[in-house]
């Protein structure tokens, strides 16, 4: 179940129907937190330490195998860098019934925080490389970067992991004026929320932390009324 980005106003009916109606919730503590509102007596939550993804979604198929009803929650989207692909591949030979309830990444919420940049073509890229090679993502990027699109970069950076945003946003800026318009957004849809709206020659990856998503725009990106836009072109 995808929760959304933070707020209740940011999550689906459906995904509040999917936990309220569910008989074990399980997910990373955060987010269970992000749904407590939901939550009432009679059901069993079990609230994962960060990381254990695995073993986070055997306990979900474990108990669906079981007979009991379970929403594995998780932030944003659960198709987006999350639990769902995890929770299909691992219950492909259980006999049991998976829904798929989607939610508004993060990407989304970040756009809309800033403006409209996502308004053309764009992909998504993360930049963690502890289940991907850094090969791949480099080649991913060097492809966005000739294909110019919009980039959303997820995962941008971590406490141990801070060269790969530098690396990301060179390759980026072979291809793309020193002055495309990037937002830095952190705790998009949450409260707290931040965003920074500079350029890629004046980004400062220092300011991007676990919950930032970075989108660096494409050759047409531009700041209008002080947003960032990537216009259709009714314009022209
Ligand atoms: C493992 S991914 C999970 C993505 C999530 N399933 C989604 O669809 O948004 C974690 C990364 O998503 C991004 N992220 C998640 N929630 C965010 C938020 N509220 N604001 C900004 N970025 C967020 C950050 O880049 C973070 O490092």
């Amino acid at each position: 179940v995808g929760l959304g980005p933070g707020t209740a106003e940011h999550r689906t009916a459906a995904a509040a129907r999917a936990v309220s109606e569910a008989e074990v919730v399980i997910g990373y503590g955060p987010y269970v937190e992000q749904c407590a509102d939901l939550l009432h007596e009679g059901q069993e939550v079990v609230r994962s330490p960060i990381g254990d993804e695995v073993v986070r979604a055997k306990q979900a198929v474990a108990e669906a195998a079981a007979g009991r009803r379970v929403a594995l929650v998780c932030s944003g989207d659960s198709g987006v860098y999350a639990m769902a692909s995890i929770a299909l591949e691992l219950a492909e030979d259980v006999d049991i019934e998976v829904e798929v309830v989607p939610g508004v990444t993060a990407a989304l919420a970040a756009a809309a925080a800033v403006g409209a940049p996502l308004g053309h073509d764009h992909c998504s890229i993360s930049l963690s490389d502890l289940l991907t090679p850094w090969d791949a993502i480099e080649r991913r990027l060097r492809a966005a970067a000739e294909g110019d699109f919009v980039v959303t970069l997820y995962n941008p950076r971590s406490r141990g992991r801070d060269w790969q945003l530098p690396a990301a946003t060179t390759i980026l800026s072979q291809a793309r004026p020193a002055d495309t318009p990037v937002a830095v957004v952190t705790d998009a849809g949450r409260r707290g929320q931040e965003t920074v709206l500079t350029t890629l020659a004046e980004f400062d990856p220092g300011i991007v932390g676990m919950t930032t998503c970075v989108v660096i725009g494409s050759s047409a990106t531009r700041m209008v009324g002080g947003r960032m836009v990537t216009p259709r072109g009714y314009q022209s």
